[in-house]
């Protein structure tokens, strides 16, 4: 790598109908990715190509038919481990990072799997953890009543990850002896039981797969609770979070770095990434048309209610073709704010500032700003436009729309103003966009010294720049 400039991290996540509620709907779109071999291919070897950190298998134990009106990718999850082993073979250098929701999962099974995916794709491997959220039917799927509640769901998740890091590693590197003359293939001592007794677990070790290349596997997260924060900042190399606004990322950046000292580690031991949608084009007419088209796809028709509900803002009686800005009064939800912000004190400041100013002024200000935002020109926003924004809004941010030097601005602007460190793509429909991410976007950054023009090593840490960083528990 030429730049000594601090470095973006990209993950691409794959969700085989992307991760725009309507956008699959578009004639372009590939729909027929969810268990097919080629496409897992195609789009895995595109993002290899986009140099991008990682690839990342997101993970559901649990499957819900009706909810296939909500999104295409809510039924059917293929299975990480295999998706994973398959990446492996296919690829050379991108990073493989599959998810496990941990609390219907083993700590023994689960280091197995994932040393040996660290094996077969020389030190590519990287464990997404996540505790599931309650109200999900997966307990249903493994004989359980009930999810746990978030206590306890973290506090198994603790230990979980405490032994698998244990386990991880338990075989010394110089394991193997393969002395032909007497006899002896490996030396039984450089093996260790980990001999843990906890409060769920009582395992003896060690794991029957050698130390992986990368001699521990790097870590990702991603929740909302206070007990995620201090998993994360325990355990995580990257942290998966929303992107909300410029405000709320910059307080909850400072307050996810400011956790990591508690546990002796640096600021610069975690990494955080937002996940990343956006609509690119040649141009950004174009990027814009396409955005408009997909959001037209919305089946509900234009209600009133569902936008002020919401947003948290009365629009009274208004019809889908009115200006929004012309009903809604935005500099005086801004004061609103500002007032919250004076009300609360110092104490919004440590996590997601406009969260809590949502729950002072009980609107949505940031979701009204981001809509706004998302279609350019602000002033010519309808009601309908709003409506369909509100009815695919995907969760953990809007889409960026534009041309591919406008969402590189984008992703540079708030890289530099430590919003975040990378992003984590996640195309809104498959294939074309990401394609254009990685013909468009990436070129962008690379021109402005910020992201890779080439892999400078083939693990995961090491595009992570936290190479040979060792910090599992010392067996005896
Ligand atoms: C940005 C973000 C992304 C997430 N992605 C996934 C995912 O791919 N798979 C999954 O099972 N859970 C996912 N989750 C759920 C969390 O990992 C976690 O299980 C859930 O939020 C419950 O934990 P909490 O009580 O700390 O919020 C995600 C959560 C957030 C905030």
């Amino acid at each position: 790598m030429s730049s000594s400039k601090r470095q973006l991290k990209i993950g691409y996540s794959i969700w085989p109908t992307g991760h725009h509620r309507t956008a699959w709907r578009l004639p372009e779109a590939v729909n027929t990715g969810t268990a097919d071999p080629d496409f897992f291919a195609e789009t895995i070897l595109t993002a290899e190509r986009g140099l991008f950190d990682y690839f990342f298998i997101g993970n559901s134990v649990k499957s819900d038919p009706e909810s296939s009106r909500a999104s295409g990718n809510e039924v059917f999850k293929i299975e990480g481990y295999t998706l994973g082993g398959y990446a492996a073979a296919i690829t050379r250098k991108i990073g493989i990072v599959v998810t496990i929701n941990v609390t219907y999962s083993d700590p023994y099974n689960t280091a197995r799997a994932m040393a040996s995916l660290d094996h077969l794709s020389r030190g590519r491997a990287g464990l997404n953890v996540v505790t599931g959220i309650s109200g999900s039917n997966a307990s249903g799927n493994f004989s359980r009543e009930t999810h746990p509640d978030t206590a306890d769901k973290y506090a198994w998740a603790d230990e979980f990850l405490d032994v698998f890091n244990a386990l991880v590693g338990s075989w010394e590197d110089d394991w193997l002896v393969d002395d032909r003359r007497n006899g002896v293939f490996l030396d039984p001592s450089k093996g260790h039981r980990i001999n843990h007794t906890g409060r769920f677990f009582k395992i003896a070790g060690p794991l029957n797969v050698p130390r992986p290349p990368q001699g521990r596997i790097p870590i990702i997260h991603a929740g909302t609770s206070e007990q995620s924060f201090e998993l994360g900042a325990k355990y995580a190399d990257i942290r998966f979070s929303p992107y909300r606004s410029c405000e709320w990322n910059r307080a909850y950046y400072d307050n996810i770095k400011g956790r990591l000292a508690t546990y002796g580690r640096n600021r610069d031991d975690q990494f955080i990434l937002p996940g990343f949608t956006f609509f690119v084009g040649e141009t950004t007419r174009e990027a814009r048309e396409k955005y408009r088209q997909v959001q037209n796809f919305t089946l509900n028709e234009y209600a009133p209610r569902a936008v002020s509900d919401f947003l948290g803002i009365h629009v009274g009686n208004v019809r889908d073709s009115d200006k929004v800005l012309d009903v809604i009064d935005l500099e005086k939800l801004r004061q609103d704010a500002v007032a919250a912000r004076e009300r609360a004190g110092g104490s919004i400041e440590s996590q997601g500032a406009s969260q809590a100013i949502e729950r002072f002024t009980g609107n949505k200000l940031w979701a009204l700003e981001l809509a706004l935002d998302a279609f350019g020109d602000p002033e010519a926003v309808t009601f309908r436009d709003l409506h369909n924004y509100v009815a695919n809004f995907p969760g953990n941010q809007a889409p960026v729309v534009g041309c591919g030097k406008d969402v590189a601005n984008w992703i540079e602007e708030r890289f530099e103003n430590r919003e975040f460190d990378g992003v984590k793509v996640f195309p809104p429909y498959s294939r074309r966009p990401l394609e254009a991410f990685v013909d468009l976007v990436v070129p962008e950054l690379q021109r402005r010294g910020i992201f890779r023009t080439e892999y400078a090593t083939s693990t995961l840490l090491g595009h992570l720049g936290l190479g040979g960083v060792k910090r599992q528990k010392v067996a005896a």
